[in-house]
């Protein structure tokens, strides 16, 4: 298969997959997360191709819902691109970044080595923010039974992947945990400006949501 080709059998492959999951980690994510970097890694010179297989593939068999396993969507990730004949050296690449996207605590460092893993992790992140990202949190917090709120429980911060995983927090708390600590952690300038934005937004949101909460407002 060319390029082209693989491109358009792995939207097919992801679509399927993915089409009508209701966490947030949906088919219309996957698309967003396409396009907003191939958008960053155009204006990097990235590998477009790496790019977009990565964008594509980053979610197919994701840690959260696979008891914590950080390998099972680099492996599934592999075993598509091996089937659609792509060189072993790419597909290592894009497994590479399907492997280290993930956000993993507060406190823990989540490096990305490829100038292609680093625009796909910025356009999963960017899509964790703003009016999208609010949405997702909700959806992804009602599916684990996560409290919206709760005043008596307070945010963390997490040292390891392993209490980040384990934490039992609520959405509201989610926010503090990891979505406002995103903007700061973008790795390419086009995206650390569109997370400003999108983290504004979310500021005003939880500001809002306080003052309602009080019935301030
Ligand atoms: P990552 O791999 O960095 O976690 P994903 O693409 O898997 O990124 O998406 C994470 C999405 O899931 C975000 O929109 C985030 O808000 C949501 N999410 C993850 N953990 C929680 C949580 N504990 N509470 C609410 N939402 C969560
Ligand atoms: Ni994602």
């Amino acid at each position: 298969m060319d390029r082209a080709a693989i491109i358009k059998s792995t939207v097919e492959f992801v679509r399927n997959r993915l089409s009508g999951e209701t966490t947030g980690h949906d088919w219309w994510h996957i698309d967003r997360v396409r396009v907003l970097a191939r958008r960053l890694g155009e204006e990097e010179g990235a590998d477009l191709f790496v790019v977009e297989s990565a964008a594509l593939l980053h979610d197919i068999a994701d840690w959260k819902f696979h008891d914590g396993d950080l390998e099972a969507g680099p492996r599934e990730a592999a075993v598509w691109l091996e089937k659609c004949g792509l060189e072993d050296e790419v597909i290592e690449q894009v497994c590479d970044i399907v492997g280290s996207l993930s956000f993993k605590g507060a406190q823990v460092p989540t490096p990305m080595a490829s100038l292609e893993g680093q625009v796909v992790q910025d356009a999963d992140r960017l899509d964790a923010l703003g009016a999208v990202g609010i949405a997702r949190a909700f959806a992804y917090g009602g599916s684990r039974r996560r409290e919206i709120h709760n005043p008596d429980i307070g945010p963390e911060s997490h040292s390891s992947f392993e209490a980040y995983q384990s934490g039992e927090s609520t959405t509201i708390n989610h926010f503090h945990e990891k979505l406002l600590l995103l903007a700061e952690r973008m790795n390419t300038s086009a995206a650390r400006r569109l997370a400003l934005d999108r983290h504004s937004y979310m500021e005003s949101f939880l500001e809002r949501f306080q003052r309602e909460w009080e019935g301030d407002s």
